[in-house]
């Protein structure tokens, strides 16, 4: 489970431990980790996912803990530009964690995957990535790639009896958005682009997530579902 320390990641943890998961939870800030694993008495390791050292001690601490049936890739984050705005390493930071990482870590965690004979993988994209919004190029062509990464390895890996399909949000309210929500005008145009007319809670996201790790999710694979409050499915607005 990348990312688990807070926000999504952090909802995502408590719902697989509810279900009788063990969890190992992967975040860069070690007493983030420690509090993890004191407070929710998972296992832990501080490590960034677009490393590849620390990807390594991320696959040998999943080793040590056997057949590995539920992959969650999370960690995430966005920096919002106009693409002329951006320096080459902020595209290349946000391509690599959105991305890049999840597809090495999905690689090299293979092994482990094939070997829980029924296992699943989770994306976690954006519906960024499903349709045009002004959110910054790089995170949204990530997360469309991640999206589509899921149908392409639902095909490559049904054969090993793992499925793989992404959860999509939209607007959810974690530490990672928090600056948007803080300003009534954003927070009003997301609000009327939105049917149900709110923000998500973290634990609406972390229950889709949840559905598609579990058996219950068994016959579903290469599928992106959106989180969304129905934005993506609004053609024109009520007046
Ligand atoms: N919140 C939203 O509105 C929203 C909407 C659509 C999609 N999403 C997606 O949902 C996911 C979670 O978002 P969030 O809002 O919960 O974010 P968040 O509150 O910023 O939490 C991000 C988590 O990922 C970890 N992380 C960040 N970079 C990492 C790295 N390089 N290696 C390992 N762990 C890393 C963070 O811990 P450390 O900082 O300690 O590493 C933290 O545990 C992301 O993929 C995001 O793109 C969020």
């Amino acid at each position: 489970m990348t990312g688990g320390t807070r926000g999504i990641g952090r909802a995502i943890v408590e719902q697989l431990l509810e279900l009788g998961a063990r969890v190992l939870v992967v975040a860069r800030t070690q007493p983030d980790v420690d509090n993890a694993i004191t407070e929710l008495g998972v296992a832990g390791v501080a490590a960034d996912v677009t490393i590849a050292a620390d990807r390594a001690r991320i696959v040998a601490a999943a080793r040590a803990h056997g057949p590995l049936h539920v992959l969650v890739h999370n960690a995430g984050t966005n920096v919002r530009s106009p693409l002329v705005g951006y320096d080459d390493a902020t595209i290349e930071r946000l391509i690599a964690i959105n991305l890049t990482s999840p597809l090495l870590l999905s690689r090299d965690l293979h092994p482990l995957l094939r070997d829980a004979k029924d296992a699943s993988v989770v994306h976690v994209g954006s519906v960024a990535g499903l349709t045009a919004l002004p959110t910054g190029v790089a995170y949204a062509a990530a997360k469309a790639g991640l999206a589509q990464a899921a149908r392409t390895l639902a095909l490559e890996w049904a054969r090993d009896g793992i499925r793989v399909n992404t959860v999509a949000p939209w607007y959810t309210r974690t530490p990672l958005v928090e600056p948007i929500l803080a300003d009534p005008a954003r927070l009003a145009a997301i609000l009327a682009r939105t049917p149900l007319a709110r923000i998500a809670e973290p634990r609406e996201v972390a229950a889709a997530v949840a559905f598609l790790a579990m058996p219950a999710a068994s016959y579903i694979t290469g599928q992106c579902l959106a989180v969304d409050g129905g934005m993506s499915i609004q053609g024109l607005a009520p007046t």
